[in-house]
């Protein structure tokens, strides 16, 4: 059975995990802390138990879901994977820090890849031991339920690591998009500006924060409006994106709104930290 590392066991790495293991292959999950990659554990465990409740997945199939997954305490054990899947923070000097390490570990015909939502591939390969061997590999949230990944070969990829990268990200039961490595790939360079703006429209009072999402849901038939969506996506995470993209672009149409800014400087970063332009107490 094949070993596939994850390093960052927060919303994504943890459906990132919870997807790899039920599609049978064994992941090895870490975080900051042996404790975080725990309770992530036992967060995918309630999420399979809720699936079994409602009849989605025979008790079975969770308990040898489960049985897949291993929180580690740190990269070590990934001397076995055959892939290793960064999903921490979007902060360039974390991602730097885990690439080095998880370099020094590397299997070696292993892929080192990354979930991340906007910063440069090539810029990042160059963090790790074998730029051929480096890639994007962008999940949406939440990943179980999500069809899509977006795959992103930096300048210096091998085409047969994007070859593999894709025919696992279809063994995973997702659609591909295949994306040049420009900021925010393909879909997150058109979702931030229309998050983005919501909160713009929200900062000039044009309408309540229930009737923008309203107005998206009904009026454009989206699952979410793109203030709740903001804040299942992490209003953290969102500003990173909006920062990478406009400091990379140049482009003020990816200036983060200054509304976006003052809910992360409160610590409200959305549904993970109880509270973002909903409350969730
Ligand atoms: N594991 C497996 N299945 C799960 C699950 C989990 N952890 N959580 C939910 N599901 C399943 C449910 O069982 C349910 O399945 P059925 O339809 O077969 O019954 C289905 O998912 C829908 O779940 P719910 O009924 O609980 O919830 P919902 O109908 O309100 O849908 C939602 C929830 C799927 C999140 C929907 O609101 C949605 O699609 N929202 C938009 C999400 C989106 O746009 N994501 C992309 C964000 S951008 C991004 O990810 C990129 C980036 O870099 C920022
Ligand atoms: P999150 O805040 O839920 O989780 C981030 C995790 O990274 C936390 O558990 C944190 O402890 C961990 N971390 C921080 N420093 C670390 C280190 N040095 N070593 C190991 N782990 C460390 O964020 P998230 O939403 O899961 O986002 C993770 C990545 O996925 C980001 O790059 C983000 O842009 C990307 N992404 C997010 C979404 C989304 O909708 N939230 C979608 C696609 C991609």
């Amino acid at each position: 059975m094949q070993t596939i590392g994850v390093i960052g066991a927060g919303q994504m790495g943890s459906g990132i995990a919870q997807t790899i293991a039920q599609h049978g292959l064994k992941v090895l999950l870490t975080d900051r802390e042996l404790a975080i990659a725990e309770e992530s554990r036992a967060g995918i465990e309630r999420a399979l138990g809720k699936l079994v409740s409602r009849d989605k997945i025979a008790p079975a199939e969770a308990e040898a879901t489960m049985g897949r997954i291993t929180a580690v305490a740190n990269v070590e054990p990934m001397a076995e994977a055959a892939m290793i899947i960064e999903a921490a923070t979007e902060k360039e000097e974390i991602k730097q820090a885990i690439f080095e390490d998880a370099g020094k570990v590397l299997a070696d015909e292993a892929i080192l890849a990354s979930n991340t939502s906007s910063i440069p591939i090539t810029r990042m390969a160059n963090w790790s031991p074998d730029p051929g061997r480096f890639i994007g590999l962008h999940f949406f949230n939440p990943v179980p339920v999500m069809g899509l990944i977006e795959v992103i070969p930096g300048l210096a990829t091998n085409q047969d690591v994007t070859d593999r990268t894709m025919a696992f990200a279809h063994q995973l039961g997702k659609e591909v998009v295949l994306s040049q490595d420009e900021p925010g790939f393909v879909v997150n360079r058109i979702l931030l500006p229309m998050i983005n703006e919501a909160v713009f429209v929200l900062g000039q009072s044009t309408a309540s924060i229930e009737d923008i999402d309203l107005g998206c849901r009904l009026g454009l038939n989206h699952p979410m409006g793109p203030l709740q969506l903001a804040d299942f996506v992490g209003l953290d995470t969102c500003l990173d994106i909006l920062r990478v993209i406009y400091r990379t672009t140049r482009d003020s149409k990816y200036r983060p709104a200054p509304l976006l800014v003052k809910y992360v400087e409160a610590g409200w970063l959305g549904r993970k930290s109880g509270r973002g332009f909903y409350d969730y107490s």
